[in-house]
């Protein structure tokens, strides 16, 4: 299939790019590069021996989803494309509206308009705010805890209210839990700008000695340490979720919601002793207190994406952390000057 990849110079982008491209699709990229770096998808072509489309532009351009859209080549979209950081979606709540929400509105316009009517999105486990039980099924309440989780939300709604009015659109909607890891080759992987806000990126840092110390956000939670438990999902399990989704979608009409994760849940304290493991280096660390807008725990039921698409996680724990130290010990600047 040829496929339409927004966000694809971005983390999951890139790594999406690279499994569809090995599975033989042709990619059209648009990226804004307002969070990434060109660079990444450089290295994709060169680790699939294939080339992509790339096209730089703003998904709010409607002229230039239009140009995109117009050429009649493309059969569905894969749309990674938005901002994703919660502390700052707080601070700049009309930028995520705008960036998320109106970005997409735009994009689903353009396809509405030449009929390009399958679509995989890109949500998130923070649809689910703070669950009353794990592990987490689709149908549980949703919620927003913050104006990022909101434009996950709210595209959700628009999503379903749109394939309610013209049944021809086919759409996954897909809530990952944790993404982390890296492809195995070292040469792509998460490059978050600043300070990192996640846990794993900020490990890794440790790690190679760009940060001084990780500071666990909680020692007191009603978990088995006192430290947050998460489902932590490799990104290339990830991004084969989406080929399957992608296949579904080709079956026919309809939209589903799946919950991307493995169903094991890990504590913080669990990934610093991974991580040491793995790389054999200590990870400094202080016990501080809770972060704002924190759940204790969270884990996928990922048994709908089982039946449904086919899917389940393979790669573990250790693997996710080889990969993710891998990729953070060749490249420790990330994709750096080559920005
Ligand atoms: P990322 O920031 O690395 O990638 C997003 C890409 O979208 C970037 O390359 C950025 O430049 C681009 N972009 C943003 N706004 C754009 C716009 N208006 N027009 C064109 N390009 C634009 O993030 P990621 O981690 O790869 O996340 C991809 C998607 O998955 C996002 O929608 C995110 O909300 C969602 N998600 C991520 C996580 C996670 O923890 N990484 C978890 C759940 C859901
Ligand atoms: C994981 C655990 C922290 C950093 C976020 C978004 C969510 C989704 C996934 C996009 C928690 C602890 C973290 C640190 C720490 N993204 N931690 N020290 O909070 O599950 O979810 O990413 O949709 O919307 O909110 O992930 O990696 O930030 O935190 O102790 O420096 O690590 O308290 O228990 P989280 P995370």
């Amino acid at each position: 299939m040829a496929i339409l990849v927004t966000g694809g110079a971005g983390y999951i982008g890139s790594h999406a790019c690279l499994e569809l491209l090995r599975a033989g699709h042709d990619l059209v990229v648009v990226d804004n590069l307002s969070n990434s770096h060109e660079e990444s998808l450089r290295r994709v072509r060169e680790l699939a021996g294939r080339d992509l489309v790339f096209h730089r532009a703003d998904l709010r351009d409607a002229q230039a989803m239009e140009r995109l859209l117009a050429t009649g080549t493309i059969d569905a979209v894969m749309h990674f494309a938005g901002l994703k950081a919660v502390g700052e979606s707080v601070e700049k709540p009309l930028e995520y509206w705008d960036n998320n929400v109106n970005g997409t509105l735009v994009l689903l316009a353009a396809m509405a308009r030449h009929r390009v009517k399958r679509l995989v999105f890109s949500s998130s486990c923070t649809v689910y705010g703070a669950p009353a039980s794990v592990p987490i099924r689709e149908s549980f309440p949703l919620s927003a805890a913050n104006p990022y989780g909101a434009t996950k939300l709210t595209i959700e709604h628009i999503l379903r209210d749109l394939h309610h009015a013209d049944p021809a659109w086919s759409i996954g909607i897909l809530r990952y839990f944790n993404p982390v890891g890296a492809d195995p080759s070292g040469r792509i992987g998460e490059d978050p700008r600043g300070i990192p806000n996640n846990l794993v990126p900020y490990i890794t840092q440790v790690a190679v000695g760009r940060l001084e110390r990780l500071r666990i956000y909680g020692s007191d939670w009603p978990t088995r340490d006192g430290t947050g438990v998460r489902d932590y999902i490799h990104v290339t399990d990830l991004v084969l979720g989406h080929l399957q989704a992608l296949e579904k979608l080709r079956a026919g009409p309809g939209i589903m919601t799946c919950n991307l994760g493995t169903g094991s849940g890990y504590s913080v304290l669990e990934m610093v002793r991974a991580f040491e493991r793995v790389t054999g280096r200590t990870i400094p660390y202080e016990l501080v207190g809770r972060r704002d807008g924190d759940i204790p725990e969270a884990w996928a039921d990922p048994t709908r994406a089982k039946t449904d698409l086919g899917w389940s996680a393979t790669r573990g724990l250790d693997e996710m952390c080889a990969d993710s130290w891998r990729w953070q010990v060749n490249n420790p600047e990330g994709y750096g000057n080559s920005r």
